[in-house]
């Protein structure tokens, strides 16, 4: 199995916090890699280098062999890297389906592509996610649910290598929190995507994820089989609270 993505001994800080102190991680092309942590362990903090959504304070990133260390957001995007957000970013004033036509574009799937070829890209990835019969409402007038389907149907537009899937359940119902992760799930099948996944619920990454990593207090704590760390007590201990890395 080929590396699709190298992340060499990355750190970040804000202010005194070190919200990831010198994390490295592969992920292969095909696999699907649970990111775990307790709250503000630099989960997301760690994703928001990988989209270089931040500068990285040391370390590099490399995907598909290209070093993206210091490359814009956008042209990462262009070279296959694509994610949700874990607080849903709509545009309020577009419709859906202008906000997903917007990710066509940005993705650049076809050549020269026209608005008229990204709103034909846009209907297909929004019947995907199940939002077809919102294609005209307002971002801000979308529920939780939809809003977490737009941003995969936003993401999914951009035709993407890897994409990096931020804690899809939080905030849903059990019934809407299944229906997302099954949407996740079909994506990856249906496009063949490379995924690292933020999530807290053990049991979704059992079953979807190859490998699971975890942070603590920004740093890499545990790595392995899923349910390994599953029955790992330090990691255990670390959600329970009583652990200091
Ligand atoms: N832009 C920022 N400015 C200042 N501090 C930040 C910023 N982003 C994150 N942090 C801090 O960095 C730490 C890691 O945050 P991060 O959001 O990466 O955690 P997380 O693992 O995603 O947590 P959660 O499970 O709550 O989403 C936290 O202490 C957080 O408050
Ligand atoms: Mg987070």
């Amino acid at each position: 199995m080929s590396e699709i993505l190298r992340v060499n001994n990355i750190s970040k800080h804000f202010g005194g916090l070190m919200a990831v102190s010198d994390v490295s991680l592969s992920i292969n092309q095909g696999e699907t890699v649970g990111l775990m942590g307790p709250n503000g362990a630099g989960k997301t903090t760690l994703v928001n280098m990988i989209t270089g959504k931040y500068a990285v304070d040391s370390g590099d990133v490399q995907f598909m062999g290209h070093d993206i260390t210091k490359m814009p957001t956008y042209q990462r995007c262009h070279l296959g890297i694509t994610r949700t957000y874990q607080i849903p970013r709509p545009f309020p004033e577009l419709t859906a389906i202008g906000s997903v036509a917007v990710s066509a574009l940005q993705g650049k799937k076809r050549s020269n592509q026209s608005f008229e070829d990204a709103l034909t890209d846009a209907t297909h990835y929004l019947e995907f996610c199940g939002l077809f019969s919102k294609r005209n409402v307002l971002g801000k007038d979308l529920t939780l649910y939809e809003l977490r389907s737009l941003e995969l149907a936003r993401a999914l537009a951009t035709t993407p290598k890897l994409m990096l899937v931020d804690e899809v359940m939080a905030g849903l119902n059990p019934h809407e929190a299944v229906k997302a992760v099954r949407l996740i799930e079909r994506a990856k099948e249906e496009f063949g995507v490379t995924i690292l996944w933020i999530e807290h619920v053990m049991a979704v990454l059992m079953k979807a994820a190859q490998r699971v990593v975890v942070l603590h207090y920004g740093k890499k704590i545990a790595e392995g089989l899923p349910q390994d760390i599953a029955n790992d007590p330090f990691v255990i201990e670390c959600y329970l609270g009583s652990c200091h890395a």
